[in-house]
Formats: C-alpha cells, structure tokens, sequence
C-alpha cells in the first residue's frame, strides 16, 4: 500500500507562498519519487482572499484564521511563510506545536526572537520546527552546518546574509553613487523590507546570524546579544578609499566562540577585495563556515526571491515527508547552552580615516595617540589637499576595539582634527 501523503497547511500566499504552491503543484512526481510518498495541500491562508494570485488554490480549503488552519486535524505539518516575529506567526507556529504538528518556516525575526521556546514546546511533543528558508534564502546553509558539517567542531560562522544591503554596497562602489541615492533606487526596485531598517539597519542579517550560532556552537538562540550597526554611516568616500587599498566594504556578520564568550556581530567592515566575500555583487548572499576537520567552506547564491527561498522550504519539507527529522537547532533544545556573550571583539586590524589641519606636527600628534593606546601604523596615505585641510588613512595593526574608540576618542583633544574620524574594523576572511 503506498504511504500517506505528507499533507501540509500553508499560512501565508505572498511571494514564498505562492512559490511554494507552484513547486508542490509542478513537481509532485518529482517529490513522491525522492519523499517515497506524494506532498499534498490540504489547506492555505492569508490576509486577503480576493486578492489576484498567480497560482490555481482552488482545490485547497481556506481558513481566514492561520490559528485555525495551524489545528486542522487534515494537515501534519504547518508551513507558515507569512513573517513577523510576534502576532498571527507566532499565534500559528504555536497552536501547530500544541496540537503535534511540525513545522516549516522561513521566520527568521520568528526564531531569533522565539526561536528556543518555540523548540523546547516542539520537542516536548515530539514535533520539530525546520527553517532553512529563514537563513540565507536559497542557500542549504542550516543543512551544511546541521548535516554536512555535524562532525566538525565550528571555528567560525560568517556570512553577507542580506541581498539589499549587498546591493546597495556594490552599486555605490560601482557607480560610485551617494548612500542616500543608491537607497532610494532600491526602494523603487521594490527591494527593501516593508520597514527598510530591517534591511539597512543589519536586522534581518543578525537575525539569520543568531540562528547559524545556535546551531554552530550548540548555544540558545540570543540575538539581543550580537553587535548590530547598520549600514547607513558607510559613505561613498570610505568605499572609495578602500577600493584603494585593497578593500570593499560589505556588511558581514561574524560569530565565533572565543575563551571569553560567544561574539556575534553584524557590522560593516572591509575584506580584502580578490577575498570571495570581497567579489560578492549585487543582491547575492554568501555563507561561510569553517570547521576544524573540514577547513573552510563557501556557500553562494539567491538569498530571497520566490524560487530560492521556496526551494529552501521545499528540502525540509521533503525531508519530513521522507521521515527525516533533525531537531530544531542540530540537538536537542534541552541541551542547548546559555551563551555568555563576549564583552569585546576579538583584536583586528582597523581602518581610520580623518581629516587633518595641514601643518608641521599634525600626523604626529595623531600617531602619538595611536603609540599611547598601544596601537601600531601598519600602513598610512595622505590624500590631495583639501585647501588647508589634508584627507588621512591610516591601517593600523590588529587593536582591540575599546583601545580604537579610546585613542579616537582623544583625537578631537589634539587640536588638528577636522570632524570626526571614521573607524573600521578589517575582518581577515
Ligand atoms: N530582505 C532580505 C534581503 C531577504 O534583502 O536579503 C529576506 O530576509
């Protein structure tokens, strides 16, 4: 007798949705021949009934309610595609748990900000919550860190997990265009969130961040804790002038486990420009993981868009359907730890740029700064004269952040500082 169908509710018909619908309909051969039984919707949801959708719903039931589609006794798995970290997702991601049904999100605000309790409910009833279209869209980076790299004790986590960001940074390099102007031909591309600072205030990113720590480093989801900074401060200069020697500027997320806490980070920095992370163009997304037996892996592609984020959903989906089922963050959420966050950065190379009054003594005044918070030049230019003022950047050695801030912060005191400096951190990549 052949297997049940795996039959899904699907909360949510915007752009995954409806991507999901299309796979599941065009492909059902396809996914019975690999799950060993058909993928089947019984039932969908969303705000608006009427709206025009590109996809036939016909044979599917409606519930105008995701809660009550979430309980529906024909559906044994939720697939909630509708976003938002609190309200009806969360409302739905919930009852599906308490009624035993597993789930299937592409939520990362969902998991950063729920992501442990909503595991632990999971598992108490032995249910599970996969999510691998939340991170990095069409990327299988959950899978390469769950999966590929099970048996390798994770370095480091790194990626440019936000295509608009990515976007914006590599057209202003490009067409060597103000920050301002870039943002506002992405909003007209349609490209940014319904509340842009999701998107260039590092939100999104660190989202997805704080759910590939958890699982590389066997801790508690805790997004409150990664350093968040936006992209909004980066200037056409400092692109420019990074280009210059060597570098793009890109905003990378960072996490690793260090002797003194777990550091996560979503910031703008450079990166060597020939690195892999340096070449990314446009709305592309990059993750890399580097484990100690394996060594580094670099994983490239759609981080958004219809097809690749519901190619995302689409593999845990079938893996359900095959009876594959990894719990929610690679071990049980019982035994997940409570990170200590650490107080600092690890040391790292920075990039300063300043302006200088041009008279005798003004670059030594500064390098006395430098010298007294123990921080060394590695490398120094100074730029065309800008009538009596002179553009400088200097590369230092590996600093710590907090001796950064304190010998910037002595700057103005020198008396040869036109406005403020600009500091960087330089990730090795
Ligand atoms: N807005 C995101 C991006 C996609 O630009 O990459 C959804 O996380």
């Amino acid at each position: 007798m052949p297997a049940a169908p795996l039959r899904l509710g699907l909360a949510g018909l915007g752009t995954v949705g409806i991507g999901v619908v299309k796979i599941v309909q065009a492909e059902a051969d396809l996914i019975a021949a690999r799950a060993g039984r058909a993928v089947t919707i019984t039932a969908v949801s969303a705000r608006d009934r009427t709206r025009n959708r590109d996809a036939d719903l016909s044979s599917y039931a409606w519930e105008a309610d995701p809660v009550r589609l979430a309980r529906r006794e024909d559906i044994d798995v939720l697939v909630e595609v509708m976003g938002g970290h609190d309200g009806p997702a969360r409302a739905a991601t919930e009852a599906a748990i308490a009624s035993g049904k597993d789930v299937v999100t592409a939520n990362k605000a969902l998991l950063a900000h729920h992501g442990q309790a909503l595991a632990v409910a999971a598992e108490g009833v032995g249910r599970v919550i996969r999510f691998e279209a939340a991170v990095a869209g069409g990327i299988p980076a959950i899978k390469a860190l769950t999966e590929g790299l099970a048996g390798n004790r994770i370095k480091r986590v790194m990626g440019v997990m936000n295509g608009t960001c990515n976007y914006i940074l590599t057209r202003m390099q490009s067409a060597g265009l103000p920050y301002d102007q870039v943002f506002e031909e992405a909003r007209q591309l349609g490209y940014l969130e319904a509340d842009p600072n999701l998107d260039v205030g590092g939100i999104d990113a660190g989202h997805k961040l704080s759910l590939l720590a958890a699982i590389a480093f066997g801790t508690q989801v805790s997004f409150g804790a990664v350093e968040l900074e936006g992209i909004g401060s980066v200037s056409i200069d400092d692109i420019r002038l990074a280009e210059d020697m060597g570098y793009r500027i890109k905003l990378l997320g960072i996490a690793q486990m260090t002797g003194r806490g777990l550091e996560q980070r979503m910031t703008p920095c450079l990166v060597p420009a020939d690195s892999p992370i340096g070449q990314l163009q446009g709305g592309t997304n990059m993750v890399v993981l580097e484990g100690d037996s394996v060594g580094q892996i670099v994983l490239r592609g759609a981080g958004a868009g219809m097809g690749p984020t519901a190619s995302a959903v689409m593999a845990d989906v079938i893996d359900l359907a095959r009876g594959f089922r990894v719990p929610t963050f690679g071990q049980p959420a019982a035994s997940l730890a409570l990170p200590q966050a650490a107080r600092s950065a690890t040391p790292a190379p920075y990039y300063l740029r300043m302006t200088l009054i041009d008279k005798p003594g003004a670059l030594a005044k500064i390098a006395t700064c430098l010298g007294e918070a123990g921080i060394s030049i590695d490398q120094m230019r100074q730029y065309g004269h800008q009538g009596a003022n002179a553009p400088v950047l200097i590369v230092t050695h590996k600093a710590a952040p907090s001796d950064i801030a304190h010998a910037t912060g002595r700057f103005a005191a020198t008396g040869v500082l036109v406005g403020q400096p600009v500091a960087i951190r330089i990730e090795e990549v």
